[in-house]
């Protein structure tokens, strides 16, 4: 069972009026206008002479707005906060939610062994402000012992009073709420991406999945090497039989109260570890593949969400999790299994292997009637090739993948609509089986998987798949309010998603 300790997973995220005596530092937005930088409104909550005489200080150290710009001064003597950080917005008129989140996040991120602290920028968007400080505050520690573990300047910034001008209304407080709830799911994906794959296997991760969902009100069941060898589960088999460590099938089911409401199905990809099996990969950046469980991590959190903000959808999720390792008992090059549902594969590449464990689970998904389905997966180096570290690439069936991709966006996740080009299908063809698990070529890497899975989506259900095999993990520097590692790309996508599919069918 799981061993995980609870733990916070962000700062407390409080409304409030007025600025109270326990915040230590006032957090504003400075925007830049064509005369110098100004500030962002403040609805009457900071006085108008407070505010210019914040602003001249500013201007004074150098201060412009530009994006994520922070400066930090001593506060008026009016004010009972020690200081004022501004945190450059850009340009008013270009100012949306997803500037705001960043803004908020990077304000966050230079908050650690702060406690407490108020900000006007949840006067300009709450929901946004709400998340950038909730998911910048977030950091991975559980692996720093005692004899490195971040004294108290550098513990995470604890607690954020986010002032608005009516903190009280019902439609104030279900604002903060819902995003408090995504920001705490895109941390639960992150915490699944940072955990090791030394602690992470898949018995175990199936086990905290389990954990997390009974705990929501899902049905979930796990089905283990056994019921997988029984049930005819090839794909998820394969892969799995080269590790000690043996694989497992997870079934999350939210099932709303709302009759006659839409049934989605998610499906996510769980390595949790990728060597390449006996196609090995190159030693640098092997590392990094602790990160190929992205897609399940985000599935789960977000039927876990679905069914903590009771949205009037149904939703079914299917998590195959394995271990991808070269040993004596490892698929080979050649081998030909037979995927659930009967499809036969040659596994020309065992390295194409998260293909190999979602057909499974989408055939299986496909038993549960969805009216759509997602899957989202670390699924290849193209997808970074084609599209950059903090794109995803959305394929699937073409009004569905437009609408993923367009929702994508709107919530800074900014997925992409990409094309699955017909001649690339025949180069899957294989000799020996119906099919085989790579092209002899890598052109097109990203779409030719996607039209892998296409061949395992049932019939007359509107389909997405969506590559994060960058986004899913950020190896780079910390931006806005992404840190390093694990980022819970899709999450924010697929819940989204399923709330305009609760509203708009
Ligand atoms: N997990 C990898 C894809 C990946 C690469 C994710 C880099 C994140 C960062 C996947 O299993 C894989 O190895 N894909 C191969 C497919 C190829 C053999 C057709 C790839 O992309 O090289
Ligand atoms: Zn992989
Ligand atoms: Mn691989």
């Amino acid at each position: 069972m799981s061993t995980r300790t609870a733990r916070s997973l962000g700062p407390d995220l409080v409304l409030a009026g007025t600025v109270a005596k326990r915040a230590e530092i006032l957090v504003v937005g400075l925007t830049s206008g064509p005369d110098g930088p100004e500030m962002a409104l403040s609805e009457g909550i900071v006085d108008e002479d407070v505010l210019a005489e914040i602003l001249d200080s500013l201007i004074a150290v150098g201060a412009t707005g530009k994006p994520e710009q922070l400066t930090r001064v001593p506060a008026p003597s009016a004010l009972s906060v020690t200081s004022v950080l501004a945190v450059g917005l850009g340009s008013a008129d270009r100012l949306g939610s997803e500037q705001i989140r960043k803004s908020a996040g990077a304000a966050a991120r230079s908050l650690s062994g702060i406690d407490t602290v108020a900000t006007t920028l949840s006067i300009l968007d709450l929901g946004a402000a709400a998340e950038g400080f909730a998911l910048g505050a977030y950091s991975f520690t559980e692996f720093k012992s005692s004899m490195t573990a971040p004294g108290p300047d550098s513990q995470p910034l604890a607690r954020v009073e986010l002032l608005v001008p009516s903190p009280r209304t019902k439609e104030t407080k279900a604002t903060l709420a819902r995003s408090a709830a995504i920001a705490e799911a895109v941390a639960t994906a992150r915490e699944f991406v940072n955990t090791p794959p030394s602690h992470l296997y898949p018995a175990e991760f199936a086990a905290r999945a389990k954990a997390l969902g009974v705990e929501a009100g899902l049905t979930v069941q796990v089905l283990d090497e056994k019921a997988l060898e029984k049930g005819g589960y090839g794909g998820i088999i394969g892969v799995g039989k080269g590790s000690s460590r043996q694989p497992r099938l997870v079934r999350l089911e939210y099932a709303s109260k709302k009759r006659g409401a839409r049934k989605v199905a998610l499906v996510g990809k769980g390595i949790t570890f990728d060597t390449g099996g006996i196609s090995i990969k190159p030693a640098a950046g092997m590392e990094n593949m602790t990160s190929d469980m992205g897609g399940a991590a985000a599935v789960i959190s977000t039927v876990v969400l679905a069914a903590k903000l009771g949205l009037p959808v149904n939703v079914v999720a299917y998590v195959p999790m394995a271990e991808n390792m070269p040993s004596a008992t490892a698929q080979r090059p050649g081998d030909v299994l037979t995927q659930y549902g009967g499809i036969t594969i040659e596994v020309v590449n065992t390295d194409a292997e998260g293909r190999l464990i979602l057909a499974d689970a989408m055939v299986r998904a496909g038993e549960d009637n969805p009216d759509y389905m997602i899957d989202t997966a670390t699924l290849t180096g193209a997808q970074m090739v084609a599209l950059g570290n903090r794109t995803p690439g959305v394929m699937g069936t073409d009004e569905f993948r437009d609408r993923v991709a367009s929702i994508s966006q709107s919530v800074g996740e900014n997925g992409w609509a990409m094309p699955l080009p017909e001649e690339l299908r025949g180069d899957l063809d294989s000799k020996v089986a119906d099919m085989a698990n790579v092209t002899p070529h890598r052109w097109g890497g990203m779409l030719v998987a996607a039209h892998y899975l296409k061949e395992f989506v049932p019939e007359g259900v509107q389909w997405a798949h969506i590559d994060v095999a960058g986004p899913a993990y950020n190896t780079s520097g910390p931006w806005g309010y992404t840190g390093k590692g694990g980022t819970g790309v899709p999450v924010r996508t697929m819940i989204s998603v399923l709330e305009d599919i609760a509203v708009n069918g």
